[in-house]
């Protein structure tokens, strides 16, 4: 099974809008068309930046999809300061980053908070990219594995086979994301092959097979490739380097 990989910038809360616009106009000039054949691309900017950038790409006629970095699970009402699916959904967003780690741990969101988003966002037939990963203590205490794969069963409960397939899950150790520690390529494959085999439990090898498992943490121009080459990691979940256009590029012809 070859799946196609999948490069996503976490823009997190960086870009005013006229910067969002600078950075999506060089990455949208270079890019290689031909290379979104083999790579899917997406960026994932603040909320009031995802119009201005949809708005480069469209003219550009350039298929780089569009992701939010977070969202609310009920369709509207009195939630002052959340921004609703259909929201996203109507400015064109195919992907939401669902429970990264800085929500989790910052914003105090649990797995079952995780787990209503991921069942909205299906619904709504956008694909959840679901943040995983385990802090420096819970690695150094070597329950890494069951931590991270009780964080996969959770996000996943409730959801048929048949809708698992269209989703992505990130896995992220705490201790790389922003630190410029990556995780070694074997340290990454071991987490990505553990929730592969978590998926195939909840649905069945075939399902496995195709969802796609991405690595995140420090991953840069320097690392990409050895990272993507292992089986079970199909792309990245990039912060700092998703930044500046031609390290952003350099990670994407790296997952050719
Ligand atoms: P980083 O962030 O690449 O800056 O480590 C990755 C992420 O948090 O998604």
């Amino acid at each position: 099974m070859t799946r196609k990989n999948l490069i996503a910038g976490n823009w997190k809360m960086n870009n005013t809008i006229p910067e969002a616009v600078v950075l999506a106009q060089e990455i949208s000039n270079g890019i290689y068309p031909d290379i979104l054949d083999e790579v899917d691309v997406a960026v994932c900017p603040p909320f009031v930046d995802l119009k201005p950038v949809k708005s480069v790409f469209e003219f550009d006629r350039v298929n780089i999809a569009l992701g939010a970095q977070n969202v609310y699970w009920e369709p509207k009402g009195a939630f002052t300061g959340e921004i609703s699916i259909p929201m996203i959904k109507e400015i064109g967003c195919t992907y939401c980053i669902v429970g990264h780690s800085e929500r989790r741990h910052l914003f105090d969101e649990t797995n079952e908070d995780v787990n209503l988003k991921v069942r909205a966002l299906i619904e709504a037939g956008i694909a959840p990219i679901i943040c995983v990963g385990e802090s420096l203590s819970v690695r150094d205490e070597g329950v890494y594995l069951d931590f991270v794969t009780a964080q996969v069963r959770a996000a996943y409960a409730g959801v048929e086979a048949a809708d698992a397939v269209n989703t992505v899950v990130a896995y992220e150790p705490v201790w790389a994301i922003g630190t410029g520690r990556t995780a070694t390529p074997e340290q990454a494959e071991e987490v990505c092959a553990a929730i592969r085999a978590t998926l195939a439990d909840l649905f069945g090898v075939d399902v496995a097979e195709q969802v796609r498992v991405l690595y995140g943490g420090s991953m840069n121009e320097g690392n990409a490739e050895l990272l993507l080459a292992e089986p079970d990691i199909d792309g990245g979940l990039i912060g700092g380097a998703a930044l500046k256009a031609s390290s952003f590029l350099e990670i994407v012809k790296a997952a050719k």
